[in-house]
């Protein structure tokens, strides 16, 4: 893979590339545009920030949303991680961690976290480990670049709630994961960024 051929982009420095960006994240994550637009467009210099892995024709081929952690000094929270899954299995998915890496450390970063389901060789090759389980401060593990605004996030969440669920339907059973193949257990991993 010829390094110069790919750049690792913030997002906010090219709103041209969000409607691609939706459309890749969609394509492993459906979600309404609305909801994709709230994630991305919060991208800015001072975190959260959004990446995009782009070629040299400016085609969207991966992204990443890069959060810090509240009372973690020098650490952020990486998710999202995508690939375009017609470019997967050629080192692109290595070349966007790398490109993030350099990115947050040149911002003074010195230790990045990510949780995961599944993807754990991909990091381990690139040099995570797994680490105890952290408290990603907000909700669901969604990291909230200051506590301000994960409170006013809880607030928000906890107005929404609406009377208890409904009852199940009647014969429906709830398929088990271990049938489909799914891995419940989500993986913690930690890289300390060198010097
Ligand atoms: C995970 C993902 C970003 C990897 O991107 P990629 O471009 O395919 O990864 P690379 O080609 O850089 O792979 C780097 C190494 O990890 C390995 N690897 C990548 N995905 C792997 C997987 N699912 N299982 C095992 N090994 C994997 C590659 O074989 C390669 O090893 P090598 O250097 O010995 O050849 C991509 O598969 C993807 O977008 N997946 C769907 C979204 C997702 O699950 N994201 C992770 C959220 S936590």
């Amino acid at each position: 893979m010829n390094d110069k051929e790919y750049r690792i982009l913030p997002l906010h420095k090219r709103p041209d590339l969000v409607p691609d960006c939706c459309t890749l994240l969609n394509s492993e994550w459906p979600r309404s545009e609305t909801a994709r637009l709230k994630f991305l467009n919060v991208s800015c210099d001072e975190f959260p920030t959004c990446l995009v892995l782009v070629d040299e024709e400016d085609r969207v081929l991966g992204h990443c949303k890069v959060s810090l952690i509240p009372r973690l000094r020098h650490s952020c929270f990486v998710q999202s991680v995508i690939i375009d899954y017609k470019r997967r299995s050629q080192g692109l998915g290595s070349r966007l961690l790398r490109g993030t890496e350099e990115y947050v450390a040149r911002k003074g970063i010195k230790t990045v976290y990510l949780i995961t389901k599944g993807q754990e060789v991909f990091y381990l090759k690139n040099g995570y480990r797994t680490c105890d389980p952290f408290k990603a401060s907000g909700i669901n593990d969604v990291v909230y670049s200051s506590a301000a605004f994960a409170k006013a996030k809880l607030r928000e969440k906890s107005t929404q709630c609406c009377g208890p669920p409904p009852p199940p339907m009647p014969n429906f059973q709830m398929p088990k994961f271990y049938d489909l193949g799914v891995t419940t257990q989500r993986t913690h991993m930690v890289k300390k960024l060198s010097q």
